[in-house]
C-alpha cells in the first residue's frame, strides 16, 4: 500500500530522500516555459532532458498522437505491420545522412545503444568473422544504463555497484583537456591525437577481435565535451582500416541540437556505420529511439534463406504507432519551422552569453558547440557536485530550468529559444554563480 509521503515512486538518478525534503515539481509547459506546482514559470534551459527541440505542447503533435491512440492504439510489428512504422522509419531515414537507410526501432536511447552494439557484433558474426565480438568505448562516454550501454560507456558512477558487467570490452581516453583547451568557443583546438589510442588498442587486441567503436559525437551526459577538431574523422580512419564498426550514439547531438544539421555525423562530415537516436526524434511526447544502420551493415543481415527471421531482436513497441505518428508530426514541425538552421543561426548569440560568464568565481571552463554549453565549476574540497547542484536548484526556485553533472552546470533549452530567453537563462546563472560559495 502506497504511503502519504509519496515514497512508492523510486526516481531514477535521483538523490530521493533529498528530493523529498525540497521537492521540485513541474505540473504544466507550453513552449518554452515549464509550470511549476506553485504556479511558477519556470524557462526550460535543458528541453526537458535534452528531448524537447521544437518546445513544449507543438499542436501537430498533440493532435497526432492523440489522433493515432484513437484509431490505432497498438499493433505488433514482429511479423505483422502497421502503415506508421514504414511511414517513420522512411522519414528518419530521409533525414539522416548518407546510405543510413534501415531504421530499427526501439523506445529509448538505452536501448538503441545495445540494439547497435548487438547489431555490430551480429554483423560481423553473419559475413562469418564471428571473433569480431570486443566493443570499445570511451571514458566518461554515456549510452544510457542497459549492460551494453553501461558497460561500453565509461561514467565510473553508472558502472561501479552493476559487478563485472560485459566482457570484452575496452576505452578510449576521454577528450577533457583543459589544460590546452579552456574556455574554447566550439570545438577545441588540441586533441585529435587521443584518437590515436585506438591503433593502441587494436594492436593490443588485434584487429580481428574487435566489433565496433561506440561514441557520442560530442558527449553531453558527461558534462558537455565538443569534440576535438579532426578526432572523429581520425576515429572513422582507423576503423576503416582495420574493419570495425564506427557506431554514433546521437542521442543528444540528433535532430538539430548542434545548429544547422540534422545529426553530428553530418555536421562533423564522419559518417558512422550505425547511428543511435532518441529523445527528439518524438520531441520527447512518446518514448521512442532508433538504431539506424547503413546498406553494407543491413545487407550483411538479408543473405539467407528469406523465411529466417534475420535479426532475432525486437521490443513489443518497436515501432508503436502513437510513438510513429508523433514522430512524424515532429519532423514535420522541424521543418515546417526550419528548427535545425535556426539553431545554428541562434548559436553564435548562445555562445556570446555562455561565454560571458567566464571570470566569475568558480568558472573554470566553458565549453559549447550549437545550443549546447558547459560550464564547469571547481568542485568544492570532498563534495564533487554540491556547488553544481546548488546552482541547479537556485535556478528552478528562481525560474530557470538546467541540468548538472558532476559540477558541470549543462544547458541545451530547445531550439526555439529567443534571444531574450537566452539573456534570462543566463543572467539568472550569472547571478547564482556569484552568490553560491
Ligand atoms: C548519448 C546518450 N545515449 C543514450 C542515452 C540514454 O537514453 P535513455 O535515457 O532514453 O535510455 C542518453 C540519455 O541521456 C544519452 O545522452
Amino acid at each position: 500500500m502506497s504511503q502519504s509521503n509519496h515514497d512508492a515512486f523510486w526516481m531514477p538518478f535521483t538523490a530521493n530522500r533529498q528530493f523529498r525534503k525540497t521537492p521540485r515539481m513541474l505540473v504544466s509547459a507550453e513552449g518554452m516555459y515549464y509550470t511549476s506546482d506553485d504556479g511558477r514559470k519556470v524557462l526550460d534551459g535543458c528541453a526537458g532532458l535534452w528531448c524537447v527541440n521544437a518546445g513544449h505542447a507543438r499542436p501537430r503533435i498533440t493532435e497526432a498522437v492523440q489522433k493515432t491512440i484513437a484509431t490505432l492504439d497498438f499493433a505488433p510489428t514482429f511479423q505483422m505491420g502497421h502503415p506508421l512504422s514504414f511511414a517513420a522509419a522512411d522519414r528518419i531515414a530521409a533525414l539522416a545522412p548518407g546510405d543510413l537507410n534501415h531504421v530499427f526501432f526501439c523506445n529509448s536511447g538505452s536501448e538503441a545503444a545495445d540494439t547497435a552494439l548487438k547489431i555490430a557484433i551480429a554483423y560481423h558474426r553473419v559475413r562469418g568473422d564471428a571473433s569480431r565480438t570486443r566493443l570499445i568505448g570511451r571514458e566518461r562516454g554515456y549510452h544510457g544504463v542497459g549492460f551494453g550501454g553501461i558497460s561500453v560507456g565509461g561514467i565510473s558512477g553508472n558502472r561501479k555497484l552493476y559487478g563485472s558487467l560485459l566482457t570484452g570490452v575496452d576505452h578510449l581516453p576521454h577528450t577533457l583537456d583543459m589544460e590546452r583547451n579552456a574556455f574554447t568557443r566550439g570545438l577545441p583546438a588540441y586533441g585529435a591525437e587521443l584518437a590515436d589510442n585506438l591503433e593502441r588498442i587494436v594492436a593490443l587486441h588485434d584487429p580481428s577481435t574487435i566489433a565496433a567503436v561506440m561514441v557520442e559525437p560530442m558527449a553531453g551526459s558527461t558534462g558537455v565535451l565538443p569534440p576535438p577538431v579532426g578526432y572523429l574523422k581520425r576515429l572513422r580512419d582507423i576503423c576503416d582500416k582495420y574493419g570495425i564498426l564506427l557506431i554514433f550514439d546521437e542521442v543528444i547531438t540528433g535532430f538539430g541540437r548542434l545548429g544547422g544539421t540534422p545529426f553530428a555525423a553530418e555536421k562533423f562530415g564522419v559518417l558512422p556505420d550505425i547511428l543511435t537516436c532518441a529523445k527528439g526524434v518524438t520531441n520527447g511526447t512518446i518514448p521512442m529511439g532508433a538504431a539506424i544502420a547503413r546498406e553494407h551493415v543491413y545487407a550483411a543481415f538479408m543473405d539467407g534463406p528469406e523465411t529466417g527471421i534475420e535479426l532475432p531482436h525486437g521490443y513489443t513497441y518497436s515501432g508503436h504507432p502513437v510513438a510513429c505518428a508523433a514522430s512524424i508530426a515532429t519532423l514535420d514541425t522541424y521543418a515546417e519551422e526550419n528548427l535545425f538552421e535556426r539553431a545554428g543561426d541562434i548559436a553564435p548569440y548562445f555562445e556570446d552569453a555562455v561565454h560571458a560568464l567566464r571570470g566569475l568565481p568558480h568558472v573554470i571552463d566553458i565549453r559549447n558547440v550549437g545550443l549546447v554549453a558547459g560550464i564547469e565549476l571547481e568542485s568544492r574540497p570532498g563534495t564533487v557536485g554540491a556547488r553544481a547542484y546548488e546552482v541547479f536548484d537556485r535556478a528552478f526556485r528562481q525560474g530557470v530550468l538546467v541540468r548538472y553533472t558532476g559540477d558541470v552546470i549543462a544547458v541545451s533549452p530547445p531550439l526555439i529559444i529567443e534571444k531574450s530567453q537566452i539573456d534570462q537563462l543566463f543572467g539568472t546563472l550569472s547571478d547564482i554563480i556569484r552568490a553560491v560559495e
